[in-house]
């Protein structure tokens, strides 16, 4: 069910971790399952993404969209990063299941959030940007296990 991509992902995820002094950080819950994943960004003075880690609670789909969209924001600009969606992941990975498109959402959607806190501190603006709908703050979410 799931290709060969996708399963290398899963149980070899890329960038999993946490980066200290982020530059941005998101962190949003996937309303259909109720998984959650964060996301830090460690972005340069040139706005480029120099590194990128992740932590999921979330399903192997989720695990597997979070490690590939990780690699493609890694080294890109701020604008470039926006173009990694959930359909461009999801070709990437060779395609998942249609019971699992709404998993690499939560990829996407934390990179934005990311993103946006990264956009606040710095007083920017990056096009396209909108403010993310389901991020949660420090201390609100439920019994979180690190994968
Ligand atoms: Fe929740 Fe996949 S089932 S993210």
């Amino acid at each position: 069910m799931y290709t060969e991509k996708v399963m290398d992902h899963f149980q070899h995820p890329r960038n999993v971790g946490e980066i200290e002094n982020a530059s941005g950080v998101g962190t949003v819950g996937n309303a259909k399952c109720g998984d959650i994943m964060r996301i830090y960004l460690d972005i340069d003075e040139n706005q480029i993404i120099q590194d990128v880690k992740f932590k999921t609670f979330g399903c192997g789909a989720a695990v597997a969209t979070s490690s590939m969209a990780t690699e493609m924001v890694k080294g890109k600009s701020v604008q470039e990063a926006m173009e990694v969606t959930n359909k461009a992941v999801m070709e990437a990975l060779d395609g998942l299941p249609p019971v699992k498109v709404h998993c690499s959402l939560l990829a996407e959607e934390a990179i934005h959030a990311a993103l946006w806190d990264y956009a606040e501190k710095h007083g920017i603006k990056i096009e396209g940007l909108k403010k993310p709908k389901s991020d949660i703050h420090e201390g609100e979410e439920a019994e979180e296990e690190e994968y």
